[in-house]
């Protein structure tokens, strides 16, 4: 008989997150045995029957509901996972929050800063363990980054440079909202680029090189009108397409960040480069189990750029996966990130980004926005 203690969960949103996280949980038992926990997958809620039914069978869940109060009001539920748009986690995770159930929930936190307080407090007053899936800082390469800085051998930081490009949504065709496009309604996404994708790089930098302390931004929406997928009626897009962005982070050190759906040839460009005194990194998540790494200290014939394949088993998380030299992937950021959660639950540490951790990222999202609609550098009130 099994000693596992068991988490049962309950998942709402069959969609790309749904997916990556029911294989973070299929994974967790085989990867993390030493772990005390083990995920149960209680019960899926979806809007479609169809489609629900079919995702359990696939996926392995022991329930279905169509109703997501219906699933939190369920006493065979510890956890609630949310992977849905982004309109929904506010409502989602306090009333998760209230009835007592851990709360995981998919970034941006919020639409805005107001619900993202909102959720912070539901949290706190119930006194529920939550955690918030910026799965980025799960990749080894972007978890040995923070080794190396937190080691110091970078020394002072004078430049933190990120960009998160895409391109697709160049085509004016394309119709805004609903199933599938929720991303280019301001209603359901709260924003464009600027709480989709400069969300997780804004949470990498902070993770990695503290607080930003103000920020100066400008954000463009291309295409000013398209047909709502809904409605069927052409409207004007109140998302941003394109972001740019700098900033002073609290350490004295600049930040640039970029984003945009408008670069062509790019479908998911993540990159980071941090320039200290004496040594600098840089990462991108298409080629994600490489870190580059300059030290300055090395002997001046034979510096240069190091590319570090970070598959060793003293690497990162690498120890849970094949033999050295073997490389991981995208999906394995979620099933790190699901076995630190249950981690955390042993530990009573909580599961980094916490809704309040979360809540600087959604912080500094909002100044960016702030600037760019008032041409003016904005303080981001988290430090
Ligand atoms: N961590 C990451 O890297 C990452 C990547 C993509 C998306 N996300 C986030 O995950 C969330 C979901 O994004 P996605 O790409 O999976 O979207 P998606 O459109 O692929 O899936 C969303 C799912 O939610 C369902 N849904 C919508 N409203 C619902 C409701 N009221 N009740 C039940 N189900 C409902 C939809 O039917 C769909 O199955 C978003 O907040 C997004 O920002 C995070």
């Amino acid at each position: 008989m099994s000693k596992k203690k068991e988490l049962r969960i309950g998942l709402i949103g069959c969609g790309f997150m749904g997916r990556t996280h029911s294989n973070a949980y299929n994974r967790v038992p085989n990867f993390f045995p030493e772990l005390e926990y083990n995920p149960v997958l209680q019960a899926v809620c979806s809007r479609s029957e169809n489609k629900v039914r079919a995702f359990a069978e696939q996926w392995g869940y022991e329930s279905v509901e169509t109703d997501w109060k219906k699933m939190i009001s369920r006493d065979d539920i510890d956890a609630i996972d949310i992977c849905t748009p982004n309109d929904t986690h506010a409502e989602i995770a306090i009333a998760a929050a209230e009835a007592g159930k851990m709360v995981l929930t998919e970034k941006p936190l919020a639409r805005n800063l107001s619900e993202a307080q909102q959720m912070v407090e539901a949290v706190e007053k119930a006194g529920v363990k939550n955690t918030v899936w910026y799965n980025y800082r799960r990749l080894p390469a972007v978890t040995l980054a923070k080794q190396i800085i937190d080691s110091g051998k970078l020394g002072k930081i004078f430049h933190y440079r990120a960009n998160f490009l895409q391109d697709w949504t160049i085509s004016a065709e394309l119709p805004q909202g609903g199933e599938g496009l929720w991303r280019l309604d301001a209603d359901a996404a709260g924003s464009g680029v600027t709480g989709d994708l400069l969300a997780h790089c804004i949470d990498t930098a902070i993770w990695l090189n503290g607080n930003i302390k103000d920020v100066s931004a400008m954000t463009e929406t291309f295409i000013k009108e398209r047909v709502h997928q809904i409605t069927g009626k052409m409207q004007k897009v109140s998302i941003d397409d394109a972001c740019i962005f700098h900033c002073h982070f609290k350490n004295g050190s600049l930040g640039l960040f970029e984003s945009t759906r408008y670069a062509r040839g790019h479908k998911a460009l993540y990159t980071f480069e941090i320039n200290g005194e004496h040594a600098s990194i840089r990462w991108d998540l298409h080629d994600l189990n490489r870190l580059e790494y300059f030290d300055h200290s090395d002997e001046s014939k034979l510096r240069g750029w190091r590319s570090i394949h970070v598959t060793d088993g003293d690497h990162p998380y690498m120890d849970k996966w094949w033999v050295p030299g073997l490389g991981i992937g995208y999906e394995h950021s979620f099933i790190h990130q699901a076995a630190d959660f249950f981690k955390s639950l042993e530990t009573g540490e909580p599961c980094s980004p916490t809704f309040k951790e979360a809540f600087e990222t959604q912080q500094v999202c909002e100044a960016v926005l702030e600037s760019a609609a008032t041409k003016s550098w904005q303080d981001t009130g988290a430090v």
